[in-house]
């Protein structure tokens, strides 16, 4: 991938330039920024490279099929596995799953092989897929998903993802994911996602949410991807303080982050913004209201110091009394028009390459 390569190296050479110490890595963040900045203005160019990439993309969008199931056997298949099953290894084409509405209790996983699938229910009564698995039960939080996407470009529209395994607070292997994310270029519209610990599994690449909700206690989106969140709902259940995000990001050369743009923040408890899950924690909320459950510190170091100087966490024309800044840890950025740019629009994610409006 020419751009990411491209990327790769002058983050390296910005790397080894400002590594040494602290105050350096500072310098190396405001450099990324500014990187990251100019990156945004050339992005014209950027995207041509990108557009040779989604040749396969365009072939699947012209050849689409659609395939129907409903529990009651008037449709294709009766269950989504099924379904799944009847689609060839390498498939090229874009397959839409129209999913009638019901409670699917299934487990299932879109391996790689299988690109190009679209879960499509009916916004008027969205259908539910269903698991209760924990990281107990399963052995591993990566294994508890109900519903796991290895496969790319992949899209969900009006589906509810859950995972019902009750969580006691401060319990081992509690952590019960709904919907684990791993294949890259991947949209979710009018989706939401239930649970509690780990609710979303937001793993690894470029990935799109818009007009979510998602429910969780601890940690409820996590992962190592980069993301674009745009007029979601977190909704925290928690009884106690906890995170709403663990955002993974354990060296300074890895592209990834969340963003959450016009969203909003509320529910019960008390809870961080984010806590640092790997040195250089990236996430930034723009434009988004914050209920007065959000602690005033905003961040958490996950009571590592060290991190303070190598996280990013930055707010950006928020409102709401979770949104004042008074009691902000000191590490905590508010962002300049300048610095806010890459984060809050869908090149955030390369989108104008890849994404799809439903
Ligand atoms: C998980 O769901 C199954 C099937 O409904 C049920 O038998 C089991 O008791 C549930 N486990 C927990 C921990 O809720
Ligand atoms: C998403 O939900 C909104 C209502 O919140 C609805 O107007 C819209 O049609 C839905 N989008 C799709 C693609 O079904
Ligand atoms: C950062 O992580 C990437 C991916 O795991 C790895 O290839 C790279 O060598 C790492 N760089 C440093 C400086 O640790
Ligand atoms: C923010 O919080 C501080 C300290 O609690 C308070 O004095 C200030 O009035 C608050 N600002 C707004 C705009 O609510």
């Amino acid at each position: 991938m020419v751009p990411k390569t491209h990327f790769h190296i002058v983050l390296f050479l910005l790397s080894s330039l400002y590594i040494t110490s602290g105050s350096n890595r500072q310098a190396n963040y405001d450099n990324w920024i500014s990187w990251n900045v100019k990156n945004y203005q050339k992005k014209g160019t950027l995207a041509i490279k990108w557009k040779g990439q989604d040749l396969n993309l365009r072939k699947a969008e012209s050849n689409k099929v659609r395939i129907t199931v409903r529990q009651d056997g008037a449709g294709d298949f009766k269950t989504i596995r099924e379904a799944l099953n009847s689609i060839p290894p390498y498939n090229t084409r874009r397959v839409t799953m129209l999913i009638a509405p019901g409670v699917y209790r299934e487990k299932l996983m879109i391996p790689r092989t299988m690109p190009f699938i679209t879960l499509l229910g009916d916004a008027r009564d969205p259908p539910t897929i269903t698991g209760n698995d924990t990281a107990s039960t399963t052995g591993r939080t990566f294994q508890s998903a109900t519903v796991a996407v290895d496969a790319s470009y992949f899209i969900a529209i009006n589906i509810k993802f859950e995972n019902s395994a009750p969580h006691e607070i401060g319990s081992m292997g509690g952590q019960g994911v709904a919907l684990r994310i791993s294949g890259t270029k991947a949209a979710f519209y009018n989706c939401t996602f239930y649970g509690t610990q780990d609710t979303l599994y937001d793993h690894k690449g470029l990935h799109y949410f818009n007009n979510c909700f998602i429910q969780g206690s601890v940690d409820f989106i996590f992962g190592s991807g980069r993301s674009l969140y745009e007029n979601c709902k977190l909704n925290s259940i928690t009884k106690k303080v906890a995170s709403i995000t663990a955002q993974k990001r354990t060296n300074s050369s890895l592209e990834s982050g969340f963003s959450f743009k016009n969203s909003v923040v509320t529910g019960s408890g008390q809870v961080y913004l984010g806590r640092a899950w790997g040195d250089y924690s990236r996430v930034v909320f723009s434009f988004t209201y914050m209920d007065n459950i959000v602690i005033s510190k905003g961040w958490s170091d996950w009571g590592d110091q060290k991190r303070d100087i190598g996280v990013y966490y930055g707010e950006y024309k928020c409102s709401g009394p979770g949104a004042n800044l008074t009691g902000r840890v000191p590490w905590a950025r508010m962002l300049s028009d300048e610095e806010a740019k890459p984060f809050v629009g869908i090149n955030f994610i390369e989108g104008d390459t890849w994404l799809i409006r439903p």
